[in-house]
């Protein structure tokens, strides 16, 4: 009994410790020299609701007794429950509060950030070792708050690395009867080749959705929601390149940020973030997956909608579908699909395709593939095609049987224009003229 109450004073008193002169918490801020002093696990809530958008209040599990819940938390709403994962240095993940309040704006709904610094901010192995134990204590918090009337399917976990696998040991612990679980590039090292007890999979929540960004480095690379949807193959995303003016761990941990920073933007609803399952990164965009059939026709959207807007039931279980996005918000792109014939004595020709909307321009070297667009095909102007093969080995023009373009996923027939030639030297445009329906 003394341990319990010295736990929670020592909470409680942390918590007044952190609390700042305006009444609003934040996260913990901690310095190296801190952390050595009282280098233990401690996990802290801060909710923020539409009515504190700005001012978050802070309380543990210690500090909830029967009777008194933190006066804007309402247990007739659901609840998002934000995890973050491994902070280097205990440094504050600025993006937490940025989260809270997208997901404020897009749903009334009690939201809830897991504090977990003095445990996320060891040596990796060694957070490794303590994330079950973050999972334990979140379970005795949902508990809680299931007793006082929010049901356990009204909740949804939203994981950030490591923080995915917290919030999947919190989903085995109420055997998947969680709501849902949103794992935004889950942590790879150590994962990959665990046990399902061990790490995020398909039966830790009734629905579990996946952003894989940096699969090669930080993230998974194997799927372990119902959908993964692996934007850009999954592994580099356009605009974290190594560039002299960016440190080196800003160009190591963008891939893996992204992740957030798409969920994020697709939270804000500005445009749909729309993907299109395949076996492979490769085979999308050779264009060997066209539609959403395997889901009944609904293909995936990143973002809060149920079951990620595919309506086929059972849910398949870790499901790849992939998407291309630009490289900053609002992230989103068109797919379409580009398909050439030429004549079979041409076979080696290299023609780059232009896919021209006002003064926005695609444009890429093709015989079959997927590109990505910001307009969609129906607002597309005009194609110009150049002939750019290697001089010497062909001075002449070549001989295109067709050029068709098709919006993914596809609905309507193809676009295509027959039998022109592409002369070296001399760009062949053609204007189209259509309407979008
Ligand atoms: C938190 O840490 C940052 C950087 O380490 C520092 O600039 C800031 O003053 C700290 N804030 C508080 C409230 O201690
Ligand atoms: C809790 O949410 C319900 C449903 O939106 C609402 O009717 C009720 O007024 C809220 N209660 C409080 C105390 O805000
Ligand atoms: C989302 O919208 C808010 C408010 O309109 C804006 O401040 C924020 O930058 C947007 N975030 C993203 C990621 O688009």
């Amino acid at each position: 009994m003394c341990c319990v109450f010295c736990w929670r004073w020592f909470v409680q008193y942390c918590v007044a410790d952190q609390q700042e002169d305006d009444g609003c918490a934040d996260l913990t801020n901690t310095t190296w020299q801190q952390y050595r002093q009282r280098a233990k696990l401690q996990v802290r809530y801060l909710l923020l609701t539409r009515n504190n958008l700005e001012c978050a209040q802070v309380f543990s599990q210690g500090s909830l007794s029967k009777t008194q819940l933190p006066p804007y938390f309402n247990t007739s709403l659901k609840s998002k429950v934000i995890v973050h994962g491994y902070r280097a240095m205990g440094s504050k993940p600025s993006w937490v509060i940025d989260l809270a309040q997208a997901l404020l704006r897009a749903e009334d709904v009690n939201v809830l950030i897991v504090d977990w610094v003095y445990g996320a901010s060891f040596a990796y192995n060694l957070v490794v070792e303590s994330y079950k134990e973050v999972a334990v204590q979140i379970s005795v918090l949902i508990n809680q708050l299931q007793k006082q009337g929010s049901k356990l399917e009204s909740f949804h976990f939203i994981g950030v690395s490591l923080g995915a696998h917290v919030s999947g040991f919190v989903g085995t612990l109420f055997e998947g009867k969680i709501g849902r679980i949103t794992a935004l590039d889950p942590a790879g090292p150590m994962f990959k080749r665990a046990d399902t007890f061990d790490r995020l999979d398909p039966s830790d929540a009734q629905f579990v959705d996946v952003i894989h960004t940096d699969s090669d480095y930080f993230g998974i690379s194997i799927p372990v929601g119902h959908v993964d949807f692996f934007l850009n193959g999954g592994n580099d995303q356009t605009g974290c390149a190594r560039s002299k003016f960016a440190s080196m761990y800003g160009y190591v941990i963008c891939d893996h940020m992204r992740a957030l920073h798409v969920y994020m933007s697709a939270l804000n609803g500005s445009c749909a973030l729309t993907a299109l399952p395949c076996t492979s990164y490769e085979d999308f965009l050779l264009g060997q997956c066209v539609d959403c059939n395997v889901f009944k026709g609904t293909c995936p959207v990143i973002g809060l909608s149920e079951n990620s807007g595919i309506s086929v039931s059972p849910v398949p279980k870790e499901q790849k579908v992939f998407l291309i996005t630009s490289s900053s918000a609002p992230f989103c792109a068109h797919h379409i699909l580009v398909e050439l014939e030429v004549a079979s004595l041409d076979k080696s020709a290299e023609l780059e395709l232009t896919l021209v909307k006002g003064n926005q321009k695609t444009h890429k070297t093709v015989y079959r593939t997927v590109l990505a667009h910001q307009a969609p095909l129906c607002e597309i102007d005009s194609i110009i095609m150049r002939n750019t093969g290697a001089r010497f080995y062909r001075q002449a023009e070549v001989h295109v049987r067709s050029v068709c373009l098709l919006q993914l996923p596809r609905r309507e027939t193809p676009l295509c224009v027959n039998k022109f030639d592409v002369r070296r030297g001399v760009p062949w445009s053609h204007d189209l003229i259509q309407v979008c329906n």
